[in-house]
């Protein structure tokens, strides 16, 4: 099932999560010379016109980039900010997707192998990415095309998994998809994006991670922007395999700080080991 487009939900609350946890893992990726891959299994189009019909429609990013807009920080907040910035021209209406913030902070040797489904998604992403020479963008199954690319040269690196959760088969795709990949790229870094809904199906899925992966690390930071509500988000969930050096550290700063700078009353964020590094 193919309905589900980004459009709607672009720089809410839950893509700043996402993206700023993203950004911090290629900074770390960055902190070192040797170049590395990023693959997504799940890249949407790329960029998103905030002052597009979708976007008007559902108003989401009021509620997220729009209060962080004009903040100015001295963190990793606050260079993720700066990205945004100065993709836009003054007033805030382009909002960067995962597949573009890897593009722009990608040094000159750096690739990035970007997989899309949706057949108008791809089309826009191709069109987004042309003038970027390091991205390759593929009309294909995510984790079909990543898994195909695995390991990828160079051979350090990022995957990130972002599906849209439409369907509740595709929590427990993530679980069955992770330990293949890392049976092939144990080196490997590993985000997953997921929604926290009071269905809590991401319970069974986180589970099944930490049992089909028993030799990796694994993180998860969790940001709850209201208490637990029967219907609609009220959350968001990464889960990072293999994470970097201090990106705990980091997170346990940061996505705090975001919800302060969000505003919103009854938020928490919660960051838990659920299996340390070696
Ligand atoms: C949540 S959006 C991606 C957003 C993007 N990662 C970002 O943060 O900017 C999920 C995307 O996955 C695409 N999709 C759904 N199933 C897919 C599959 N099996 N393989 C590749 N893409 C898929 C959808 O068309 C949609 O564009």
């Amino acid at each position: 099932m193919l309905s589900y487009q980004h459009g709607f939900h672009a720089g809410n609350f839950a893509d700043l999560h996402k993206h700023l946890t993203l950004a911090l893992l290629l900074e770390s990726l960055n902190r070192k010379p040797k170049s590395w891959s990023y693959l997504e299994t799940h890249s949407g189009r790329g960029r998103y016109d905030l002052r597009d019909a979708q976007a008007a429609k559902t108003g989401e990013y009021l509620e997220g980039i729009a209060k962080l807009w004009a903040i100015n920080a001295d963190n990793a907040l606050g260079r993720y900010l700066d990205l945004v910035r100065g993709l836009n021209e003054g007033e805030l209406q382009t909002y960067p997707g995962s597949p573009l913030i890897a593009a722009e902070m990608a040094r000159e040797a750096d690739k990035i192998h970007l997989m899309e489904l949706h057949p108008q998604e791809v089309q826009e992403l191709k069109r987004n990415f042309r003038q970027y020479a390091q991205v390759g963008v593929h009309h294909r199954d995510g984790y079909e095309g990543v898994l195909s690319m695995l390991p990828p040269k160079p051979n350090r690196g990022l995957v990130l998994i972002d599906p849209a959760y439409e369907v509740k088969t595709e929590y427990m795709q993530v679980a069955d998809f992770l330990p293949k990949a890392l049976r092939v790229w144990g080196n490997g870094s590993f985000a997953i994006w997921y929604p926290v809904l009071g269905a809590n199906r991401h319970e069974d899925m986180i589970k099944a991670i930490v049992k089909n992966c028993p030799d990796a690390a694994i993180l998860r930071s969790e940001k709850h922007v209201s208490a637990p509500a029967e219907r609609g988000m009220f959350g968001s969930g990464m889960l990072i395999v293999n994470p970097p050096w201090q990106l705990d550290q980091q997170l346990a700063e940061l996505v705090p700080s975001l919800l302060e700078k969000l505003a919103v009353a009854d938020g928490k964020a919660e960051l838990t080991w659920l299996r340390e590094p070696a």
